[in-house]
């Protein structure tokens, strides 16, 4: 038996760093998007008790460090059956290193997957609780959809809208750029920390800000899009200039509704009203993309966090 899950990836519409948390890590209020740009991963069960992963990117770590491979011992743990196994296939096809929370998407639809392949029979809440140990994207990324997001990433709450916004994105990397998302944090902290907030009530109020301010408004098809906000932007475009150069060309892109950084970087991305725009961007841009060295995917908003593909029964 072979189960096949996706990993979709994400891009942040808002990302505000509030203060730091006793446990040292930052207290962010954001508001996250899955895309239908995914990885896709295949578990079957092996006889020895052995977890393995093979990936068709020779540059990504696949051992114990992969997120997929911590996600697989911790379910196996959790569930009291050592002797479980699976040979875990991975198919990349968003980039590494890029904001974009490809490695915890891969961890959630790996949660997702084994769970079903060994019969765990876990719920949701329990694979939250597992999703949030493991990363402070990853209970986002088990979710899916647009959200908004608290704590250190793991505090989830829906927005006042029924479906994700009918957005195109138009999202660019230069493939030798990445970023580590500690460092990002780490020089934010030294730069920005004597703006930090310190009481949780000035961290409420920054959420409720968030909850009755403009994005979610525009998100929610009431308004157009205000300009986007990252904090982490601030600190990592003077450090790359792939960063500062794609933002530049995505910003003289025809019609952008919006242009910022994803997460920690270095991916980029531009909002569109439709699939024809973010595709008519592309075109418009390509020659200057190649001469940046610069790869750009045309992507759109979707609602699906890491979710199993239903398997087709032969005709
Ligand atoms: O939770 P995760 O392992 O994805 O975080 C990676 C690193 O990013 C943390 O070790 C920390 O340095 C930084 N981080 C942070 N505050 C957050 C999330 C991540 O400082 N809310």
């Amino acid at each position: 038996m072979t189960i096949t899950a996706l990993a979709p990836a994400k891009i942040n519409l808002h990302l505000e760093v509030l203060g730091l948390r006793p446990d040292g890590y930052h207290e962010l209020a954001m508001v996250m998007q899955s895309l239908d740009l995914v990885d896709s991963l295949s578990f079957s069960p092996s006889a020895d008790g052995q977890i393995t992963l093979v990936c068709d990117r020779p540059e990504l770590p696949t051992g114990a460090d992969n997120l997929i491979v911590k996600a697989a011992l911790m379910l196996r743990a959790r569930s009291g059956l050592p002797e479980l196994g699976a040979h875990i296939a991975l198919t990349k096809r968003i980039p590494i290193g890029a904001g974009l929370a490809g490695g915890s998407s891969d961890g959630a639809a790996t949660l997702v997957g084994l769970n079903a392949l060994w019969g765990c029979g876990f719920g949701m809440e329990e694979l939250h609780a597992m999703a949030s140990a493991l990363g402070s994207d990853m209970p986002f990324c088990l979710e899916g959809g647009s959200r908004l997001c608290f704590g250190r990433g793991e505090r989830i709450e829906a927005g006042p809208w029924s479906s994700p916004p009918d957005l195109g994105v138009l999202l660019v990397k230069h493939p030798e750029s990445s970023v580590a998302t500690p460092w990002a944090f780490g020089r934010c902290r030294e730069l920005r920390s004597d703006f930090y907030l310190s009481s949780e009530s000035e961290f409420e109020q920054r959420r409720q800000a968030l909850r009755q301010g403009p994005l979610l408004a525009a998100l929610a098809g009431e308004r157009p899009l205000p300009p986007l906000r990252n904090d982490l932007q601030a600190v990592v475009e003077p450090e790359l200039e792939s960063v500062r150069q794609g933002l530049a060309l995505l910003r003289r892109a025809p019609n952008p509704l919006a242009v910022a950084m994803s997460g920690s970087g270095p991916s980029l991305f531009a909002l569109f009203a439709d699939r024809a725009s973010t595709e008519a961007a592309q075109a418009a841009l390509a020659a200057e993309f190649a001469a940046a060295g610069l790869e750009s995917w045309c992507c759109h908003c979707t609602e699906s966090g890491a979710s199993l593909v239903e398997p087709t029964s032969a005709p």
